[in-house]
């Protein structure tokens, strides 16, 4: 089998703070800006999406996707607490604008990773109050936006946290993580820095997965009529070993969200690699294996994987919300897009409900405590002229959505 099912969704994301720039008001930018800090470079500017998103998602449309995944931000929408700026609101009503004009699906997602700082200065998720102060905002969005939505998720990877723990210790550099901690805090005159990445994993899953099904209902309540879902952060998990702790690791780790993705109206799924997962923590990647510039293993494989694990655990339909490979070598971007959907085809024909692929990413972005190293995008950009550059690869994805089936030959 070739082709995908009408109405497929085929598109690329992006999210606020790796994209928009100048995210000051949020935590990250604390984070990013202190001494000694974990990233190896500020966002600043970042692909300065905030001004740039009309050509942006043009660009989108022109190469033949139909989809744009794209977050909100909190810190944007309510910079200080209880303060909403209907200004931010507007700029997100543009957004969406620009891709209905443009013929593209808007897929928004609410919270991806980072929060105002003001929220992480009351010790962020692990604060009882967390949760009704996220509901109100997204009960805020969903009244100025819902009517141009068409598809929403709350969280991006809220499992990421408790994925986060089966690190082999020797890479995590608990010292300084613990250091940069209090800077922020001190730095923002607050006891603790509640950041979602350095959250109590068992605390965060519990509040934000009350926190999704709230938010949910919220979002149902207001203007429009759309799909919202949770995206989880999968990986193809391998055992190492007759006592390796796999299965317990992917009960710990995806099955709670899983379940409550099982009750919304979709499940995201992200997937990016396998990992070997041995007696106590993960391990790294067999010597001689082919590595991303993530550090971890090109396994376009993981997708199919995935797919296979969820659907196991989950009865509604199940969109790829993110999907990708970091590398400067396109050729093998295309070889990994290739693989993973050919993955994908064979979920499908073996009768498992996929509706959607959306690429990570659609430009080279801010990857977090990485900086700008990792290139995921389909799309190059010059942060000194934001001047974008297509890549092959994009012409290939664009071209199998155009045509919504596989195409023999990866451009030339
Ligand atoms: C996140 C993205 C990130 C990507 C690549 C996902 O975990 O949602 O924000 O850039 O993976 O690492």
């Amino acid at each position: 089998m070739v082709h995908f099912p009408n109405g497929f969704l085929w598109g690329a994301a992006t999210a606020a703070h790796q994209v928009e720039g100048n995210n000051i008001n949020s935590d990250l930018w604390v984070l990013e800006h202190i001494e000694p800090t974990l990233f190896v470079e500020p966002s600043l500017d970042a692909c300065d999406h905030l001004r740039l998103y009309p050509e942006d998602i043009k660009l989108l449309a022109q190469l033949g996707f139909n989809t744009y995944r794209f977050s909100i931000e909190w810190a944007r929408v309510e910079p200080e607490r209880g303060h909403f700026s209907t200004a931010a609101m507007e700029h997100y009503r543009r957004v969406l604008v620009a891709c209905h004009e443009n013929g593209i699906t808007p897929m928004v997602t609410l919270y991806h990773f980072s929060s105002p700082r003001w929220f992480a200065a009351m010790g962020g998720w692990e604060r009882p109050e967390s949760l009704e102060l996220f509901v109100r905002y997204a009960a805020r969005v969903a009244r100025h936006l819902g009517d141009l939505v068409q598809f929403a998720t709350t969280f991006n990877e809220p499992n990421l946290p408790m994925q986060l723990r089966w690190l082999p210790i020797t890479e995590v550099p608990i010292v300084k993580v613990k250091r940069m901690a209090k800077v922020a805090a001190r730095a923002i005159g607050a006891d603790k820095f509640g950041c979602f990445f350095l959250g109590n994993g068992d605390v965060l899953r519990d509040r934000m997965i009350a926190a999704h099904h709230r938010a949910l209902e919220a979002m149902k309540s207001g203007p429009g009529n759309y799909q919202v879902g949770v995206s989880v952060s999968l990986q193809d998990e391998q055992p190492a070993g007759a006592d390796s702790r796999r299965n317990q690791k992917c009960a710990e780790v995806y099955d709670p969200w899983l379940y409550a993705a099982d009750k919304s109206d979709f499940l995201g799924v992200q997937a990016y690699t396998r990992c070997r997962v041995g007696k106590r923590s993960d391990l790294s990647p067999e010597p001689g294996a082919e590595i991303t510039q993530m550090g971890y293993e090109f396994w376009p494989e993981a997708l199919e994987a995935c797919i296979r694990y969820a659907n196991e655990r989950v009865k509604v339909p199940i969109y790829i919300t993110e999907n990708g490979v970091a590398t400067d070598d396109d050729e093998r971007r295309v070889e990994y897009v290739r693989r993973a959907l050919g993955g994908v085809l064979n979920c499908i024909t073996d009768g498992i409900d996929v509706r959607g692929y959306i690429h990570w990413s659609l430009l080279d972005n801010f990857e977090w405590i990485m900086g700008y190293r990792p290139r995921f995008g389909l799309v190059a950009v010059d942060r000194a002229t934001q001047t974008r550059s297509v890549k092959p690869s994009a012409h290939y994805l664009g071209e199998i959505a155009r045509h919504n089936r596989m195409l023999p030959n990866p451009p030339a």
